[in-house]
């Protein structure tokens, strides 16, 4: 083991201890100490999932890559591991990036990722060349693979660009063969999706461009995943750059979804819809697992590119993921519902049927909390706008707010106690009749997710607010009639 990775264990051992656990989320993953990105390495490998992340120990700000690594048996209680990559060798100096983890048969586990390397380019400026490399191990241990990198621009198809080809997302097939997607940008400035191919885990042949950005959707793609569901085929794939088209692709950079069908005579993805993958602030980057039952699970990097380096003030822990969700394919859109495993967590059901509030606010007798799973069914009526506000007290609150007429659902945390001129707000379109319409938020300390008509869109949103803000308060212009059941979730 490097110097360098052991330095970043022993780090994070010791910084750990200063952190409560009662200033984190309680069944969201956050960063063990310091800084937390994308989720890397998202898999199943014996008994055990297994969540490795982006990772910089040493400062609650993005800086040099490695690789945290976390255990759960649920999906929900995690258990940090010790570090498993530093950028210790010359084709990873500058940073280990996101990848992906298989199991290989004779048992030792798989590690793909990005190994960032700086050279001097023909104008005398430096710049970064990414490569693939592996790393093998026993899920706890893992030893950079000697003929490392495995990819490198040589493998790249005409004019694909070796400052930017990342992010392999890796998997095994029926037939034992592995196959893997990754990241690159194109000579026309667009990202593209390549899609490689190996027997073994450790030779990798490129196969075809499955996908091109053709001038929507962002400019550079990243962190892409593509699996079968449902009949259809999903690609998955955050963007950078984002323009706003309607209501969707607001967040600059934000996670997307491709449903289609591969063409393996062309290697092609050939495209029926794309929508974004949560219509919050905060969703990027996201992995999926397939579940030893079969279920295909996502989970994001619950934060925001472009407002993720003005927190403040400085924390001993910054980044968390996102809730996993259980994904399906339903008329050309995804639906992701909190994974199941969550309902043995809810605990003090307090339920009130056919609640009416008319023009003004009103709390409920045993709905507060800051570890909430609230669902609200709201029936058709006569309002301009329903609320629910949460994390709240005199001082502070977010909302989620509803206007039938516009048929548009907003979440604002303008006042969750940000000190900063960050996105607050974002709003969604959503279905619903007269007013009719279902929401369930998943409350944890500091996010919300909000999933709406059983999952058809969800909305994502880290706050920090001070953890006494644990109000819930309904609100109606007009009149509205609706039913709540809530739970307290626990620990
Ligand atoms: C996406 C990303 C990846 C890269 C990693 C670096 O959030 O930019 O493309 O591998 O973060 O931390």
């Amino acid at each position: 083991m490097s110097q360098t990775l052991r330095d970043a264990r022993t780090y994070e051992e010791q910084r750990e201890r200063f952190i409560s656990p009662l200033n984190r989320p309680a069944f969201h993953l956050s960063a063990r100490v310091g800084w937390m990105n994308d989720p890397n390495g998202f898999c199943y490998y014996q008994g055990k999932y297994h969540m490795f992340y982006q990772y910089y120990p040493y400062d609650s700000h993005w800086g040099p890559m490695h690789w945290g690594h976390a255990v759960s048996r649920d999906l929900l209680h995690w258990a940090y591991l010790p570090a498993v990559l530093a950028p210790d060798v010359s084709y990873d100096h500058a940073g280990c990036f996101s990848g992906s983890a298989v199991e290989l048969p004779d048992g030792q586990h798989l590690l793909m990722y990005t190994g960032v390397s700086r050279e001097m380019a023909d104008n005398g400026a430096l710049r970064d060349v990414q490569t693939q490399a592996l790393a093998v191990g026993d899920g706890v241990n893992y030893r950079k693979y000697q003929h490392n990198p495995v990819l490198t621009s040589d493998d790249l198809p005409p004019g694909g660009s070796r400052v930017h080809f990342r992010d392999p997302k890796m998997w095994r097939e029926a037939d034992g063969s592995y196959r893997m997607v990754a990241v690159n940008l194109a000579e026309k400035g667009g990202g593209q999706v390549l899609l490689y191919r190996s027997e073994d885990g450790y030779h990798w042949a490129f196969v075809s461009v499955l996908a091109e950005n053709r001038d929507r959707i962002g400019v550079m793609w990243e962190c892409p995943d593509l699996f079968s569901l449902d009949g259809k085929d999903v690609l998955l794939a955050s963007a950078q750059d984002m323009l706003p088209k309607g209501f969707e692709y607001h967040n600059g950079n934000g996670a997307f979804y491709l449903i289609g069908r591969v063409d393996h005579a062309s290697g092609r993805f050939l495209e029926e819809s794309d929508h974004a993958a949560d219509y919050g602030i905060d969703f990027y980057a996201p992995q999926t697992v397939l579940t030893p039952d079969g279920r295909r699970v996502m989970i994001g990097w619950m934060q925001n590119w472009d407002t993720c380096n003005l927190h403040t003030p400085s924390t001993a822990w910054f980044g968390q993921m996102s809730l996993p969700r259980e994904l399906h394919v339903k008329n050309g859109i995804l639906y992701q519902t909190p994974l199941r495993e969550l309902d043995a967590l809810r605990r003090e059901r307090v339920e009130h049927r056919d609640v009416t509030v008319e023009n003004g606010e009103m709390t409920l007798p045993g709905v507060s909390g800051r570890t909430v799973d609230l669902e609200i069914a709201l029936e058709a009526g006569d309002y301009a706008r329903f609320a629910v506000w949460f994390a709240k007290n005199r001082d502070y609150h977010t909302g989620v707010s509803f206007r039938p007429h516009e048929s548009v659902l907003k979440i604002d945390r303008k006042f969750s106690g940000s000190r900063r001129a960050i996105i607050h707000q974002r709003r969604a379109k959503v279905r619903h009749e007269h007013g009719r319409l279902k929401l369930r938020l998943i409350l944890d300390r500091y996010s919300v997710e909000v999933f709406i008509n059983d999952g058809e869109k969800v909305m994502s949103a880290t706050l920090y607010t001070e953890l006494n803000a644990d109000e819930i308060a309904f609100f109606a212009d007009g009149k509205a009639t609706f039913s709540v059941t809530k739970y307290t979730l626990a620990d």
